[in-house]
């Protein structure tokens, strides 16, 4: 057994996160960590790598008892974590995060940088990696940034390399890249133990799988002897109901809220498109094929050169601010939402209250109407089923899919027309997902919201999509009506392919 975790307990403040945790994990092995959003993942981690100390309990690892060393003297044992919120320094070149604080000079003292982009190279040699050493991080697509992240702790002599939800924001081809990569590093007798929301993922990779649930732990689950279900199940707690659009809740012959034409920008040529009243418009293209452009040119973010925007049948001028876009009633959801979507120090009630301070709660002489802005809080709260003490916590407490819930919640409260949402499911656990899924079939249902839904995961697309238009270099190629699509299918269409396909 490489890593033993036994009788763990740890609080925050009154809050019990996890309370007698075990898990043990074998040399070699991936194991999976599955659990709701909150359930304390991410805690485990931190106390495994030291960096929460203020723990009970026992771990050993390699057969030694770690739990009075401190994070550095840990990772030189061969701990290593790639947080939730994976970072490389993005400024910094492929070989200075590699060699990160471990520099090696010459003989007067200066970085060696000939030793450094030499080693780097041999190292990107025996990882089967293609990049330049001198190439910028921020250069680097984002599966080749956990990649490097990856590298990074194995070419720190990783025994054990913790992967908190690596794959949010990948697509399923950069997913299946990432696992080769791990399951390569894994043959060689490297542990890992994996975190992630999709359990379909956890089940292929995984020779193990341990389950936390009311800060409890179940383990000894495998592949042969649980199925995604029945893990879902474990996970909640009671049975997860899926959420699926009905055909009787898609839009019949409505008109068009939102016709673009011939929308031209940067990484747009010419996009053509019509949105209808509550209808739930999916959309699928790879990065740069203009579909996330052109979402964030509708929200005022990426600028619209050409080309005509109508709204409710008018004219609009292209939004050249979000403020224009929220004054139209246009909201867009980013899928970073620590960049674009919450602020860590504030509390969520003020994170909610973001988007509406100069519209519903402005009252006569710069005052806040605080009434509203509590029970708008309360109300999303209780709707979206926010993990925490109180809407008076920070967001920066919050665990990951609580953050990104407060983000919905932050663009519900402007009661849209128009919702964008880009990944608005990224790190929710299984049962918030169809929760979210069901409030926005709800609300389109009823006409008050119309959706435009860009997300890799098209099982997910497919479930509540009316319709799909498939983006390439810049315009809009093809449209397809859902009805009973595959992913199969999407993928064939995505990628140009004839035959499977719907005509
Ligand atoms: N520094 C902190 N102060 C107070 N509470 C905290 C702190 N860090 C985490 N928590 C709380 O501990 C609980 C567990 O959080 P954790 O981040 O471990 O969950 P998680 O299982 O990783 O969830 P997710 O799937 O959303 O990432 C949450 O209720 C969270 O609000
Ligand atoms: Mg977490």
């Amino acid at each position: 057994m490489l890593l033993s975790i036994s009788g763990v307990h740890k609080s925050y403040g009154s809050k019990k996160v996890l309370h007698d945790v075990h898990m043990h994990v074998k040399k070699g092995e991936i194991h999976g960590l599955v659990g709701k959003n909150g359930a304390g993942k991410s805690t485990l981690v931190k106390i495994i790598s030291g960096v929460v100390s203020d723990y009970e309990g026992d771990i050993i690892f390699d057969n030694v008892n770690i739990n009075h060393l401190s994070v550095f003297e840990r990772q030189n044992k061969g701990i290593y974590v790639v947080p939730q919120h994976a970072t490389v320094i993005p400024e910094f070149s492929v070989a200075e995060n590699i060699f990160l604080g471990t520099w090696p000079s010459n003989k007067i003292g200066k970085v060696d940088w000939q030793a450094i982009h030499a080693k780097t190279n041999a190292v990107m040699q025996e990882f089967d990696l293609q990049f330049d050493p001198r190439t910028k991080a921020k250069d680097l697509s984002l599966v080749n940034q956990r990649k490097l992240n990856i590298v990074r702790a194995l070419f720190s002599q990783a025994k054990l390399i913790i992967l908190d939800e690596p794959t949010t924001s990948l697509s399923a081809e950069e997913r299946s890249s990432l696992f080769e990569f791990v399951i390569k590093h894994r043959q060689r007798g490297t542990s890992f133990i994996f975190i992630s929301h999709y359990l379909e993922e956890v089940m292929n990779l995984c020779q193990a799988i341990t389950v936390i649930r009311d800060g409890k732990s179940f383990t000894g689950y495998t592949k042969e002897n649980v199925s995604v279900e029945k893990l879902s199940n474990l996970i909640v707690g009671e049975e997860v109901q899926l959420c699926y659009r009905q055909d009787q809740d898609r839009p019949q012959d409505e008109k068009f809220i939102l016709k673009c034409d011939q929308i031209c920008g940067p990484g747009m040529k010419g996009i053509s498109l019509g949105l209808r009243r509550g209808e739930i418009l999916g959309i699928v293209g790879f990065p740069g094929s203009g579909s996330r452009e052109m979402c964030r040119a509708l929200a005022g973010l990426n600028s619209i050169e050409s080309g005509t925007i109508h709204l409710n049948g008018r004219v609009i001028d292209p939004p050249a601010h979000p403020s224009d876009a929220i004054w139209q009633n246009i909201i867009y959801v980013s899928y970073d939402r620590h960049k674009e979507g919450i602020v860590d120090l504030l509390t969520i009630k003020d994170n909610i209250s973001l988007s509406i301070l100069k519209t519903k709660l402005r009252k006569s002489f710069g005052m806040i109407d605080q009434g509203y802005e509590r029970k708008n809080a309360d109300r999303m709260f209780s709707k979206l089923n926010i993990k925490a003490h109180s809407i008076f916590e920070s967001v920066g407490h919050l665990s990951g899919g609580n953050q990104q819930k407060v983000v919905i919640s932050k663009a519900l409260s402007c009661h849209p027309e128009i919702l964008i949402i880009d990944e608005p499911t990224v790190g929710i656990d299984v049962q918030s997902r169809e929760e979210i899924l069901s409030l926005i079939n709800e609300l389109t249902k009823m006409k008050q919201l119309s959706v435009i839904y860009l997300t890799n995961d098209y099982n997910e697309l497919l479930r509540v999509s009316d319709r799909l238009l498939f983006f390439s270099e810049g315009k809009v190629f093809r449209e397809v009506m859902n009805h009973g699509l595959t992913t199969e299918q999407v993928i064939a269409i995505r990628d140009g392919k004839k035959e499977g396909v719907p005509v």
